[in-house]
């Protein structure tokens, strides 16, 4: 062990001892040697964490370091650094013509589904309300940039894509059936991630081969379908129009890990005010000190010791662990050469998010190449295979209806009283950008536009190997998973797993005590959660 480990341990013992929390400690203080050691390291103060980012990862990051504090008394100070002017990341929201009357809209990440229990006990425990996805029972089309494959009426494709009469006509029983099945099966593995036994991992492929998700994730999703017997027209149609919504990726480009997760659509929800208050609520609640507007330049070993050297636009300050909690490649931090090295290239999916409002109840039927009258969906997903067929590729991902700005209204301008007429809200993801004359053919009328774009999610090919989750010691990356599944979720379940092993390796206890995950610490279960509800890291 390093002296300036030893040191740092020291200096934990001597708070630790001093702590009202002491006696209830359920794991040993390694070891301890001199006074005269704790006295001349603490004049270097209370051990610091950084965590450079403010999204759904860096946020929840300082979540589970402060449920460590409340339940150990671990005693660390967290700071965040985040380079943009808010906290959320991929999570933000923006009002219809900027007017905060109006409801707002997802600009990034959206849904969340019943399976994600970090979100869903999060948005309980902060009284965050949510609103369903499913209740939502507009058509669904599937558009190949030619013609509709597919229209479902009944119900919206987050609810009911294998059972819809029309899924069934078109496909057959068993496609849609084994395809349930499969995703279900991954969920159950999934679920295994919040119980006591889940492991900790190091590197993700050791996590894919404990989940017997090695399969999935070194196949694309074309390939592991048909290997299990689904019908390519379904796997490339239906299967397919939920990996390009969700990921902007077609099924022979997306392994099938990701593929299945597009699937998992069941309970799919919101926080109806903005999903991003989740990442607020956890930074609140952590009592980190959080930096907006502070982009963090470079990483360095501080000289002659463990501690890590953080510059930033303000600074530069010193800390025992370091969490990156961003993309890095798009991070811009320099980091020591050696381990930069370790970090692969990751190619991310450059996505054109459009916003806009109009007056027009469906798409314009004459640009899908449908007669005059015809009620065209409002949700519109889209296949490749029309593509692949040598057609035209569709000009967009997704087009989807998303409810009314306002009903019918009257204001008053002047004087003059003018009814307004009800507007929508739509949301199209395209590869390129979609130009105004081209809203206008889709829409007819257009009233308030608002674009954005995104490195949104990595590419994801089918690969074995990923990241890695530790980079040094006391140096750790939370978006090595995200190669693996990029959602919200999944990564609050990689900081927690982060967190466990940064604590673990700095003070010898993680979220929940001393123990090791992969045993069972039944004993040190709380006491109002059953099995069922019960979330690794808010039970322990
Ligand atoms: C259009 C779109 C739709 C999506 N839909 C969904 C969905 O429906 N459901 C879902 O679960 N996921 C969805 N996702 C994916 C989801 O947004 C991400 O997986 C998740 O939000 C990533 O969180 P994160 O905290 O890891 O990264 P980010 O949210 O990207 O946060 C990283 C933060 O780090 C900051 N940062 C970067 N570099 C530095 C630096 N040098 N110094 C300081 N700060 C820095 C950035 O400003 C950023 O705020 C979607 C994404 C997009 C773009
Ligand atoms: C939206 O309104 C806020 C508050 O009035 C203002 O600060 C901001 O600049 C506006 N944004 C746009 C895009 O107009
Ligand atoms: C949520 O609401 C409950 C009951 O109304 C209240 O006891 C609790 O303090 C609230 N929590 C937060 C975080 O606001
Ligand atoms: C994919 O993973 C499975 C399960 O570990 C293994 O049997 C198979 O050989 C792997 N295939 C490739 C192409 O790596
Ligand atoms: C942990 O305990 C539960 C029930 O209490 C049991 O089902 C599970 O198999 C145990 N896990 C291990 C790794 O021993």
């Amino acid at each position: 062990m390093k002296q300036a480990e030893v040191m740092r341990r020291l200096i934990l013992y001597s708070l630790l001892v001093s702590s009202a929390f002491a006696f209830q400690l359920p794991f040993k203080v390694p070891f301890f040697k001199s006074k005269t050691a704790i006295v001349s390291e603490s004049a270097q103060g209370t051990p610091r964490i950084a965590i450079i980012g403010a999204g759904a990862g860096g946020s929840s990051a300082a979540f589970w370091i402060s449920k460590a504090k409340e339940r150990f008394g671990i005693h660390v100070e967290v700071d965040v650094y985040e380079r943009a002017a808010y906290v959320g990341g991929r999570s933000i929201t923006v009002y219809p013509y900027n007017d905060t009357s109006l409801s707002p809209v997802e600009l990034g990440a959206s849904i969340f589904v019943d399976a994600n229990k970090n979100l869903m006990r999060a948005s309980r425990e902060f009284n965050l309300s949510l609103s369903k996805f499913e209740d939502d029972d507009s058509d669904t089309g599937i558009w190949d940039g030619e013609h509709f494959v597919l229209i479902m009426n009944s119900g919206s494709y987050v609810k009911s894509w294998w059972s819809t009469i029309k899924v069934l006509w078109r496909y057959g029983y068993s496609s849609p059936s084994k395809t349930k099945a499969l995703v279900q099966n991954m969920i159950n593995r999934f679920v295994g991630l919040y119980a006591t036994e889940s492991p900790r991992w190091d590197d993700l492929a050791d996590l894919a081969t404990k989940f017997d998700w090695m399969s999935m994730v070194n196949q694309s999703t074309a390939e592991y379908l048909e290997s299990n017997g689904v019908s390519p027209r379904f796997s490339r149609e239906l299967v397919e129009a939920a990996t390009r919504v969700n990921y902007g990726q077609n099924i022979d480009e997306i392994h099938a890990l990701e593929g299945a997760c597009s699937m998992a659509a069941s309970g799919a929800s919101g926080v109806s005010t903005g999903n991003y208050h989740i990442f607020e609520h956890f930074l609140e609640k952590s009592g980190a000190k959080v930096h907006l507007n502070t982009n963090v330049k470079e990483i360095k070993h501080k000289a002659d010791s463990s501690l890590w050297t953080l510059h930033t636009d303000a600074g530069s300050d010193t800390y025992t662990g370091v969490i990156i909690a961003a993309p890095f490649h798009q991070s811009g931090i320099k980091l020591p050469s050696d381990l930069s090295s370790l970090i692969p290239p990751q190619p991310y999916v450059h996505l054109h998010v459009t916003l806009l409002s109009t007056r027009n109840e469906h798409p314009n039927p004459e640009y899908f190449g449908l007669p005059a009258n015809t009620i065209v969906p409002k949700t519109i997903l889209t296949t490749y295979e029309g593509a692949r067929a040598g057609g035209l590729e569709p000009e967009f991902n997704s087009l989807t209806y998303h409810g009314l700005t306002r009903e019918t209204t009257n204001s008053t301008d002047d004087g003059v009283t003018t009814a307004r007429q009800p507007e929508w809200v739509v949301k199209i993801f395209s590869k390129e950008r979609v130009s105004d004359e081209w809203l206008k053919t889709v829409f007819g009328h257009v009233g308030w536009v608002f674009r954005k774009e995104w490195d949104a999610y990595p590419k994801l090919p089918p690969t074995n190997e990923f990241p890695p989750v530790k980079l040094d010691q006391g140096l750790y990356y939370v978006n090595a998973f995200e190669p693996f599944i990029s959602t919200m979720e999944t990564e609050t379940i990689s900081s927690r797993n982060v967190v466990d092993l940064l604590l673990h390796e700095e003070f010898g206890s993680g979220i929940c005590g001393s123990l090791l995950s992969g045993t069972n610490s039944s004993e040190e279960r709380g006491t109002n959660a059953t099995p069922d509800d019960f979330v690794l890291g808010w039970d322990c």
